[in-house]
């Protein structure tokens, strides 16, 4: 079974969220510098409750949500991940695991499948397993080919993720041979995005344009080479190419984050934004929060845009692109994506692109979490 595909056509946003990402957990047992989540992580304690979770799911299930992504950190570290799991299949609502693959064992899945799981999606560092550990701050390799095992043999669509950056984009071929070796349906091969944690090791992360070029050549090689799959989804570099992306497929348009304590978001990285005063399931009904709360309408559409989106042709394809960036980089959300060539804050992207050529900054992670109180999950 195949998720359902997007609404499509330039008829603008649904009127409906089409997508819901759970981030179940910011709790996870891998440090790696590229995290997207937020400095500042949900303690378990804080997290929704079992309960909880299952009214988010009827909810979003009336809300028309039709595909979710359990996620986290490490959605495995639910315990109650089978009966969120079950939630969502009795709301109609497909879902797809989002894991490390650490901790994923035969029964565990044979459980998730049983409730009603139709596919996973499983995270690489590296091709070369100790260069995975490495990137990863933790030896976990070999639970992921573990994992990759036990669900080609549940037979669950199995996808491989991984984050590109200056450590790895160079072993791109291994990457592909990896994800051919492990039978998996498709991989992702996304190019580091600049979010929570992972801006802080930007410096670090930026990898060089013949990095990219080459593993832009390599993904075209691979594709003609492997014309009956896997699928290879090449996820554009943001500061690069002069393009911005539509992030999200544009602001409250398509999809909506619950984030591990019931903060409402349009995007996972929204919560960094100022005065955003995103609205918690545990105050009000998703219903509420997708047409009325100042959180998803302030950038829906095109009337919030400044110039030189509001006059460009472009503006209903890509949204402005990205407001999380506008924001991280010129310290206002509502500026045109300095990703974008047009934008007055471009030179500040070209800029960092240009400096992308010195190896020796250092990866810093996370501290690891002080013992607590085990929260819900
Ligand atoms: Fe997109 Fe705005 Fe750039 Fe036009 S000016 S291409 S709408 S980001
Ligand atoms: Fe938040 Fe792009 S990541 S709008």
């Amino acid at each position: 079974m195949t998720p359902p595909d997007p609404p499509a056509g330039p008829a603008g946003p649904p009127a409906r969220p089409w997508a819901l990402l759970a981030e179940l957990t910011h709790a996870c047992p891998l440090h790696c510098g590229y995290c997207s989540n937020p400095l500042e992580l949900t303690r378990r304690s804080s997290e929704l409750s079992t309960e909880q979770w299952k009214d988010v799911l009827r909810q979003a299930g009336e809300l028309g949500v039709v595909q979710m992504h359990l996620s986290g950190g490490e959605p495995l570290l639910r315990r109650d991940l089978v009966e969120i799991v079950a939630a969502a299949e009795a709301a109609g609502i497909y879902t797809q695991l989002v894991t490390s693959g650490v901790g994923l064992s035969e029964s565990r899945l044979a459980a998730l499948a049983a409730a009603g799981l139709k596919s996973v999606q499983l995270s690489v560092q590296h091709a070369d397993p100790r260069a995975s550990d490495r990137i990863a701050g933790r030896r976990s390799f070999a639970e992921k080919e573990h994992a990759a095992g036990l669900v080609r043999a549940a037979g669950l669509p199995l996808g491989m993720n991984v984050v590109l950056h200056r450590e790895n984009l160079d072993a791109l071929d291994a990457l592909v041979e990896l994800g051919v070796s492990w039978g998996v349906d498709r991989i992702e091969l996304a190019n580091v995005q600049f979010y929570g944690w992972g801006l802080l090791n930007r410096a670090a992360l930026l990898p060089t344009r013949e990095q990219l070029t080459g593993a832009r050549e390599g993904v075209q090689r691979w594709r003609g080479r492997l014309p009956d799959g896997p699928e290879l989804v090449w996820v554009v570099p943001d500061y690069f190419d002069g393009v911005a992306k539509p992030c999200m497929g544009g602001w409250g348009a398509v999809s909506l984050t619950v984030a591990p304590d019931g903060t409402v978001l349009p995007c996972p990285a929204a919560a960094a934004l100022p005065d955003l005063d995103p609205p918690n399931v545990r105050d009000h009904r998703l219903d509420w929060i997708w047409d009325h709360s100042g959180a998803f309408t302030r950038y829906r559409g095109t009337d919030w845009m400044p110039d030189p989106c509001r006059s460009c042709s472009r503006r209903e394809q890509d949204f402005g692109g990205c407001r999380c960036q506008a924001y991280a980089l010129t310290g206002d959300a509502t500026r045109t994506d300095p990703a974008c060539g047009l934008s007055p804050d471009h030179g500040l992207i070209r800029g960092l692109a240009d400096e992308a050529t010195d190896g020796r900054n250092r990866i810093t992670r996370r501290a690891p979490a002080r013992p607590e109180a085990v929260g819900p999950g």
